[in-house]
């Protein structure tokens, strides 16, 4: 049975009044120019993001592109004029459509990709899923964000599983692919089930290279039981959406990212996307809202329930958000994901390159595009991450300070950011001295 009919067939229909006639968009001031995807200019132009400032911040949440917004608008207004009906006609359908834009993006099965809210809500369901019972091990670092370690420690109250910290570098700066390696199968034991790590580390802006990783993981489990096998996961928010890589790519067991921040996907969202064995060794806790419920009804085998839909927690959501998801995969790929890693690297090399040659400035985020994405954290001799966010501020730049226990000052240029702007960041950041 395919998705459309399962909504008749399952006796959640609510009888065939027709919709009201698309409403008009509470829409923005029509652009200056039409789109054209080739054009960084073009692309800015398709955010309403402030012109009076210098926007180093982004990455924290993302503003709507306008495809985006556009979408919202509509999902919105129609939810607005009639919930009921607009939900029953799309519910079944709309969250498949927004898995096939994601599963084009990362070049794998919409079947393998689950929605969430956020990227806390992903770690969340991964880490507390995950078959693991006392004395199963998880082999995380200490660079992770506050989301990761605290997923782990309750599953760790909950479970008596077994928490190891391993740090894969010492100093950020003089990050090294082949130790980071090694220092990971180092800690690696027997009773390892799983290595958590973060692609690109908001403390520092190193990013690991997942792709070895992942590789150095495959020996390893040649010749263990599935279920014993090591499984990589990864937070992966502040790189998905800059580099150019796909699933397969990549190679990581499990892909945890929020789409509402490099990805300008609609806040409040965010996907899972893990491999078939991966998935079978997650035991779902939210009940979804997909086929499931057929199930539940009886009128949908179970064999055509992927684990993308049981694993998407279900209850009514911002479904105007939702659903406007594959929005901002397409705009992304319209750019071309070659050209916005190229783009985002750029803007970031040359702030490094710039940096790098202030005496008062210590760069702890690698100089390397290999070992960094789009987040430059770095030190100003005498003055505090508070204190230098506060100046950028000043000069009318939106900079940001790590939230973790030692903070720092960072800043990320990314796709909507120019090279005159790195210019005017990197020069407020010179006064410093
Ligand atoms: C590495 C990392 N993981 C997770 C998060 C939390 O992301 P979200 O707001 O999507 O839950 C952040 C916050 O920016 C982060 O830096």
């Amino acid at each position: 049975m395919d998705r459309r009919s399962f909504v008749a067939r399952s006796g959640l229909a609510l009888g065939a009044l027709p919709l009201a006639a698309a409403p008009a968009l509470a829409s923005r001031p029509a652009p200056p120019r039409a789109f054209d995807p080739t054009d960084w200019e073009s692309v800015r132009d398709q955010f309403p993001l402030t012109r009076d400032r210098v926007h180093m911040a982004t990455f924290l949440l993302a503003s709507h592109p306008r495809p985006v917004a556009e979408a919202i608008a509509r999902h919105r207004d129609a939810f607005d004029r009639d919930p009921a009906h607009y939900w029953e006609e799309h519910f079944m359908t709309a969250e498949w459509e927004q898995r096939e834009a994601v599963a084009d993006y990362l070049d794998s099965d919409p079947a393998l990709i689950a929605l969430t809210d956020s990227t806390t809500m992903g770690l969340g369901l991964v880490y507390g899923t995950l078959r693991l019972g006392e004395g199963d091990e998880v082999l995380t670092t200490p660079h992770d964000h506050y989301s990761t370690i605290y997923a782990l420690k309750h599953r760790q109250a909950r479970d008596g599983i077994t928490v190891r910290r391993v740090a894969l570098y010492d100093d950020p700066a003089a990050t090294d692919p082949d130790e980071v390696v090694g220092r990971m199968l180092a800690g690696v034991t027997d009773r390892t089930r799983v290595v958590g790590v973060t692609w690109a580390h908001s403390s520092t802006g190193v990013k690991l290279p997942i792709a070895r990783m992942a590789a150095a993981l495959g020996d390893v489990n040649v010749g263990r039981d599935e279920a014993d096998r090591v499984l990589l996961v990864v937070d992966g928010v502040h790189a998905f959406g800059i580099e150019d890589e796909t699933a397969p790519s990549l190679g990581a067991d499990v892909l945890i990212a929020g789409t509402h921040k490099w990805m300008f996907g609609p806040r409040g969202t965010g996907i899972v996307h893990a491999t078939r064995e991966a998935w079978r060794r997650m035991t779902p806790v939210i009940p979804s809202f997909g086929p499931d419920v057929g199930v539940w009804l009886g009128v949908v085998p179970p064999d055509v329930v992927t684990p993308g839909d049981t694993f998407t927690p279900g209850g009514f959501h911002s479904f105007e958000h939702r659903w406007a998801l594959g929005e901002a995969f397409r705009f992304h790929q319209r750019i071309g994901k070659d050209r916005i890693e190229a783009r985002i690297h750029g803007l970031n090399t040359q702030a490094k390159d710039a940096l790098a040659g202030m005496r008062h400035v210590r760069l702890l985020t690698p100089r390397s595009p290999e070992l960094s994405a789009g987040i430059i954290t770095f030190e100003v001799k005498g003055h505090g991450a508070e204190a230098v966010v506060a100046h950028l501020h000043e000069r009318g730049i939106t900079g940001s300070s790590s939230p973790y226990p030692v903070s720092y000052p960072r800043i990320a240029p990314g796709a909507l950011n120019s090279p005159a702007e790195v210019e005017r960041t990197v020069a407020a950041i010179a006064e410093l001295g």
